[in-house]
C-alpha cells in the first residue's frame, strides 16, 4: 500500500522525459571529494530514490558495480526502460531498508530525494552498509530557477515564479525541506566529517515544452492534478501562453540544442544546486 501511495508522488513517465541528470559542475564536486577522501576501490554504488535512473546512470562510469534503488515500482519500471550500462541494474526498496551487506556499499548517493525519507533511519542504515572510509552525498537542486530568452529574461523568470509559488500550496511538508535548501537535513545528519557546498550553477538549454514538462514532473503539480485536475491542466496552460507571449514566439518547441551560439539559445533554465557531502568512515552508533 505504501509503495502505491508513493507511485502517485511522481508521475515515472514525465519524470524520466522532463528530468535530467545531475550537472557536470556537480559531478565534478562530488567526485573530486571521492578522490580527496581516497574512496578506493570503487566498487559498488548505490543511487537511493534513483527515481527514473538519470542520476543513477552518471555513476556508471566510476564504479564497478552500481544499483539504484527508489520505493517506486513505477519509477524502477522507467528505469529499467531506459538506455543503460551493463554494470547498472535497478531494485525497489526503501531508502531505510537497504538490501545490501553491512560494510558492503563504497559510496551512496541521493539526488533530490533525501528530502523523502525517513533521515535517522536512511542515516542509520547508511551506516550499517557502508564500508570503512566509504562516503555519502546528497544533494538537491534548488527551486529558484531563472530563465533566458533575448530581453525577456527577467519577465520570464517571474513567471516561472508565479507559477511555482501557486504550486506551492499543494507541496508536501518534505518538499519544504527543499525550499529551505536541505539547511535542516544537513544539520539534522549526526556524522562529524561533512561538508555542505551551495552555489553550484547550472545552465541547461530547454524549450518551453520543456519547462511546461518540467511543472508536470514536480510531485506538487501531480497532488494539485489529484486534487483539481482542470484547474492543474489550466495553470500549465496558461503559464506556457504567458511564456510564447513575451518570447513573442508561437511554437512551444522554441530552441536550440546546446552548444550553440549563446545568442541563438532561445531559452536556458538555470538553476543552482544545493549539495553536501558526507564521510568518511564514521561510525554513528558505536
Ligand atoms: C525527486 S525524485 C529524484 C529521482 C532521481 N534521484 C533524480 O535525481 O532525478 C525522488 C525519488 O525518491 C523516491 N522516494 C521517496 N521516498 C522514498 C523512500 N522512503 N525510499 C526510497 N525512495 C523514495 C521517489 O519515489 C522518487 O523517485
Amino acid at each position: 500500500m505504501a509503495v502505491h501511495l508513493l507511485d502517485t508522488q511522481y508521475n515515472a513517465d514525465s519524470y524520466q522525459k522532463y528530468r535530467f541528470s545531475p550537472s557536470e559542475n556537480l559531478q565534478s564536486v562530488i567526485f573530486s571529494y571521492l578522490e580527496e577522501k581516497k574512496v578506493n576501490p570503487i566498487r559498488l554504488a548505490v543511487d537511493v530514490g534513483c527515481g527514473s535512473g538519470q542520476s543513477t546512470r552518471v555513476l556508471a562510469a566510476h564504479f564497478e558495480k552500481v544499483v539504484g534503488t527508489d520505493i517506486s515500482e513505477a519509477q524502477i519500471e522507467a528505469a529499467k526502460q531506459a538506455a543503460s550500462f551493463p554494470n547498472v541494474s535497478y531494485h525497489v526498496c526503501p531508502a531505510e531498508e537497504l538490501p545490501f551487506e553491512d560494510g558492503s556499499v563504497d559510496f551512496i548517493t541521493a539526488f533530490t530525494a533525501a528530502h523523502w525519507f525517513d533521515m535517522p533511519r536512511f542515516m542509520k542504515e547508511v551506516d550499517r552498509v557502508l564500508r570503512p572510509h566509504g562516503c555519502v552525498a546528497l544533494s538537491t537542486y534548488t527551486t529558484d530557477f531563472s530563465m533566458h530568452y533575448k530581453d525577456c529574461s527577467e519577465r520570464l523568470t517571474e513567471i516561472f515564479t508565479e507559477t511555482r509559488d501557486l504550486l506551492l500550496e499543494y507541496a508536501d511538508e518534505k518538499v519544504k525541506l527543499v525550499f529551505a535548501e536541505y539547511k535542516e537535513v544537513f544539520e539534522s545528519v549526526p556524522f562529524q566529517d561533512k561538508r555542505r557546498v551551495t552555489q553550484i550553477l547550472d545552465k541547461i538549454p530547454m524549450s518551453v515544452s520543456g519547462v511546461i514538462g518540467l511543472f508536470q514532473s514536480f510531485s506538487m503539480y501531480q497532488a494539485f492534478l489529484r486534487n483539481d485536475p482542470e484547474a492543474a491542466k489550466s495553470l500549465l496552460q496558461k503559464t506556457e501562453q504567458r511564456f510564447l507571449d513575451t518570447m513573442g514566439v508561437c511554437s512551444n518547441e522554441t530552441q536550440v540544442g546546446f552548444p550553440q551560439a549563446a545568442e541563438r539559445i532561445p531559452l536556458i533554465r538555470q538553476l543552482r544546486q544545493e549539495f553536501f557531502l558526507l564521510g568518511q568512515g564514521i561510525h554513528l552508533f558505536q
